[in-house]
């Protein structure tokens, strides 16, 4: 419950919603030059439903704002040999401007080597090593969809980074990591301090209750608990759980790393779940695709 009307909720549904609608007048704007639309495909091996539920919300957002968008649907049992040949005919299919393979993937599959495969133009997932090694020198790259996602969201909601002390729970390779470095770059919605804690942090809460802004994505829900803020903090929670919830007519509630009922009085900002981070990550991945077509048309 929220009790604290000082508390603004940052709503990453509009905001997404905003962005989606700038990202469909550039398309219509294009077209009206007689361009063609950009063209985003993804991959998507096996049968896993969480995985197909994102390439439908991504097909489902493409077509929303004009892009084309494709889906390359492989059975489980492909080779790593068919899946790079596959990569192969995307990487130089010149109509295509960039493209996604849907992580996991098959455990026979090594999952580097797929990613090292895509070309790094077309790599809007920004999971290239090289995108990777651009985006930590600060060069112009594709940025992971949830850091960039969240850095907008930031942005959008005027919430001042610079100078603050940035605390980031969690280092994966796709939201912690980068999350944690693009904070501490020396550029705009930037400029913090940022101390990276993981599973090895000793004396979590003491950390944490330094953080001006939290950026939580570790995975466990309910995980930050009141007593680890400290007043007027702004957080970001990555976590999307499934729980159970009687009161419910569904039997579930979808809740996020943040016990939010318990810390959400505390906080100056805090993104909730859903609505927050989640809506961002879509359009992060729109916002690569009409890069990578801008690069793409006028190479
Ligand atoms: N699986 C979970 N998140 C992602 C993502 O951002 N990109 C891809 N390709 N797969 C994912």
């Amino acid at each position: 419950m929220l009790d604290n009307k000082n508390v603004k909720l940052i709503d990453g549904k509009k905001i997404a919603a905003e962005i989606k609608k700038e990202i469909a007048a550039e398309v219509k704007r294009m077209e009206a030059e007689g361009k063609r639309c950009p063209h985003l495909a993804a991959v998507l091996v096996g049968e896993d439903g969480a995985s197909k539920t994102y390439v439908a919300s991504k097909e489902k957002a493409s077509n929303e704002v004009g892009f084309t968008s494709s889906v390359y649907r492989y059975p489980a049992t492909i080779t790593e040999e068919e899946l790079l040949s596959a990569i192969d005919f995307l990487n130089n299919d010149n109509e295509i401007d960039g493209f996604i393979i849907q992580l996991p993937l098959p455990k026979h599959i090594n999952e580097s080597r797929i990613i090292e495969a895509i070309s790094p133009k077309k790599d809007v997932d920004g999971f290239n090593p090289v995108n990777v090694g651009k985006m930590i020198l600060g060069f112009s790259t594709f940025l992971p969809a949830t850091p960039f996602g969240i850095q907008m969201l930031l942005e959008r909601s005027n919430i001042e980074t610079e100078g603050k002390h940035c605390v980031v729970l969690g280092r994966s390779n796709i939201v912690g990591t980068p999350m944690a470095n693009m904070l501490s770059r020396n550029a705009s919605n930037a400029n913090c301090t940022v101390t990276l804690c993981h599973s090895k942090t000793k004396n979590l809460a003491e950390i944490t209750r330094q953080a001006d802004i939290l950026i939580v994505a570790v995975g466990k829900p309910y995980f930050v608990k009141a007593d680890m803020v400290k007043e007027g903090v702004v957080i970001i929670d990555v976590g999307i759980h499934r729980v159970d919830d009687s009161t419910s007519e569904k039997g579930y509630k979808i809740v996020g790393d943040v016990d939010f009922d318990n810390v959400a009085s505390k906080c100056s900002y805090i993104s909730p779940v859903p609505g927050g981070v989640g809506p961002m990550t879509i359009v992060s991945l729109l916002s690569n695709t009409l890069k990578a077509y801008r690069e793409n048309v006028n190479k």
